[in-house]
Order: C-alpha cells, then structure tokens, then sequence
C-alpha cells in the first residue's frame, strides 16, 4: 500500500501586487514540496481584508494570484488549490479556537503591533484576531508543516500553542504544525532599507521588486539598491547587509549555492554584481508574467481549478470541524 503523505499548508494574501520576497519566502518552496506532501494552498482573502481593500481588486487579484501560483510551477493537479472564503469551516473553527485564545496573546503580536501603527484608523478586530484565523486555516487540514518566511514564525508558534491547549483541555484533536523556514531567503529585505523586510505595502516602491515589474525596473531597482562603503562581495548579513540580500536573491533565483555565489563575485565591483542579480531576478521572472498572463485568458480554467478546490478542502475541512464541534459539545442533531 502507497505510504500516506504528510499535509503541507499555506496560503498567501491576494493583497497588492506581490514581491520577490512572497515568491522566494513561500511560492517558490511550495512547488519544491509538492510532490512529497499533501499540499493545501490557499489563497487567503479573509485575511485580506483585515486591512481595507478595494472589493472589485480583491476579486481581480484573487484570480491574479490563483494563475501565478500555477505559473510559477504550483500543480493543480497534485495539490488542492483554493479561496479561503469558498471554504465556510475556516471562519467556524476561528469562532471556537477565539474561545480559547486570549487577548493579551493577540495584543503581543509584533505583526499586530506593526499594522496597528501603520493603519491607525483602522484597528478591527479582524486585524487583532488574524492570527487565530490563520492557526484555523493550519489546524482544519491537520498540517504536519507550514513552509513561510520568518515573518510568519510568531503567527506559527501561537498556531501550535492553540493547538495543544485544545489538545490537552479537550482531548487530542489537532495535529501540532511546524514551519519549514529555508536557510536562505527566509527574509528577503528591503533594497532601500536592508534591514527591513521586502514587503508588498513598503513605503519606497524602489524598495521592492515585484512580481509584475518589467525589465528594465528591475534593473533599476537592482542598480539603486543600497549597498555599503565597501567593495567587496561577501555574505555577512549583520556588517554588510545589502550585499548579503542581493546575493540571497542571487543564490535562490539562480539555484546556486551561497559559496558559488559569492565566488562568481571575487575582484567583481558592486556595479557588475547589482547587474548581474537583476539579470537573475528578471531571467525568473518574465517568463512567470508571461505564463499569468496565458492563464489569465482562460478562466474557464482557473474558475475550474478553484471549484474542485474549494470542493477537496471542505471535504478535508468539514471531518476537522465536525470533530472540534462534537469535543466541544455543540450539538449536531442525529448526526
Ligand atoms: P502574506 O501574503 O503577507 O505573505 C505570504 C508569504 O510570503 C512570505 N514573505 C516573505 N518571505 C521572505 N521574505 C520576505 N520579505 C517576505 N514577505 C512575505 C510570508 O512569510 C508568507 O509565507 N499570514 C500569511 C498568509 C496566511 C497563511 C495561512 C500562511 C494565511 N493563512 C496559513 C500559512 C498558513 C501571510 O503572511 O501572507
């Protein structure tokens, strides 16, 4: 008999345009794991609109999102693609797991914290209570791991410890997650600022590349990018910076190893170094806007392939749910 595969989950927000950092921290990962794991992707709008959101570019970006997951190499075929919102059990099971997280837990949460400061006039409850729906997102499939970037261990950790407070206070019921975090390329940083996370809502747009830049932008971006009084190529992320950043995007979208990065760069001046990890950068990324947008034009397809997802992970959803309801004592008729 087939040996049973563990269960892989992870989505990403269909909120603005998305960076290298989401494609080299998540996507990326998930088509290099896909034929060893069960994979759950979602595309998580629930999320989304923790912050405000235009609703007619929420839906065009839902489908966006959906065609480049497939155009960087995520299989519909192997792996259960689907919208959040089309699966009801996430936002059920959030309800209960609300029950047993406490408010303090939340108000601690550096992500929290961040975009409270950043959208002052808009704190919801929503945004407070992101992280619990994102540890239902994890516990409904019964995920064994979660592949993310480091921005997303603190949201993993209190995923695994509502999973085992429910464990222990009702009986075991949840699988506990861990987060596959890559060595390289965990966190993609900013160009302007490289001691901050690359991220789709930065304040400098030159600080990002983004999945959809031509060419020539990201060239541009490349060559702006802020590197250090040095001349030397080296990887040392705490003195150097920049210069450690550029050479992890290197290294991921070329597929070669740090210390065969950093060899290629040895008496090369910054100049050749920036224009090379464009090149890189762009040599991944055209064809990927290419395959979107083909994607893009049959959505027939794409509304096909999210159908059938949303079908598979309700099926997968439901068992998870109905277990938690009858733990908790909801009653649930003859059932
Ligand atoms: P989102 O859309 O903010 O980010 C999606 C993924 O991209 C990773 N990421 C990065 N990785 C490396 N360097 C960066 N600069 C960088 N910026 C973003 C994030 O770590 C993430 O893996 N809350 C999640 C979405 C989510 C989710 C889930 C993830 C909802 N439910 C369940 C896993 C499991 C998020 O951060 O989305």
């Amino acid at each position: 008999m087939e040996e049973k595969k563990k269960v892989l989950y992870s989505a990403v927000q269909p909120t603005n345009n998305l960076t290298i950092g989401n494609y080299v921290g998540a996507i990326r990962n998930w088509v290099q794991l896909q034929s060893e794991y069960d994979c759950y992707y979602a595309i998580a709008n629930m999320h989304a609109i923790t912050v405000k959101q235009e609703p007619a570019l929420l839906r065009q970006r839902t489908l966006e999102l959906l065609a480049l997951y497939i155009a960087c190499g995520v299989d519909p075929e192997q792996c259960v693609l689907y919208v959040q919102s089309q699966v009801p059990c996430h936002a059920e099971l959030a309800w209960v797991l609300n029950t047993i997280t406490y408010v303090g837990e939340m108000e601690r949460m550096t992500q929290f914290k961040d975009k409270s400061a950043r959208h002052a006039e808009n704190i919801n409850m929503g945004l407070m209570d992101y992280p619990v729906l994102m540890a239902a997102d994890i516990l409904l499939y019964q995920a064994d791991v979660v592949p993310v970037g480091l921005d997303q261990r603190q949201h993993l950790e209190i995923t695994r410890d509502i999973a085992v407070r429910f464990n222990n206070r009702y009986s075991p019921t949840f699988t506990v997650p861990e987060g596959i975090y890559r060595k390289v390329g965990a966190k993609i940083c900013d160009l302007q600022d490289p001691t901050k996370k690359m991220s789709k809502s930065g304040e400098d747009p030159n600080g990002a590349i983004f999945m959809g830049d031509d060419k020539d932008t990201i060239l541009r971006k490349c060559k702006r990018a802020v590197t250090d009084s040095e001349t030397e190529v080296r990887y040392d992320p705490d003195t150097k910076p920049g210069v450690s950043n550029l050479l992890s995007i290197y290294s991921v979208m070329t597929g070669k190893t740090m210390d065969e990065s950093v060899r290629e760069f040895a008496g090369k001046g910054y100049g050749d170094f920036k224009l090379a990890v464009g090149e890189a950068v762009a040599d991944v990324l055209i064809p990927i806007q290419q395959e979107q947008k083909r994607l893009l034009a049959d959505k027939a397809y794409l509304n096909g392939v999210l159908n059938r997802g949303a079908e598979a992970a309700f099926r997968t959803a439901r068992k998870t749910l109905s277990k938690v309801y009858r733990k908790v004592g909801f009653y649930q008729g003859d059932k």
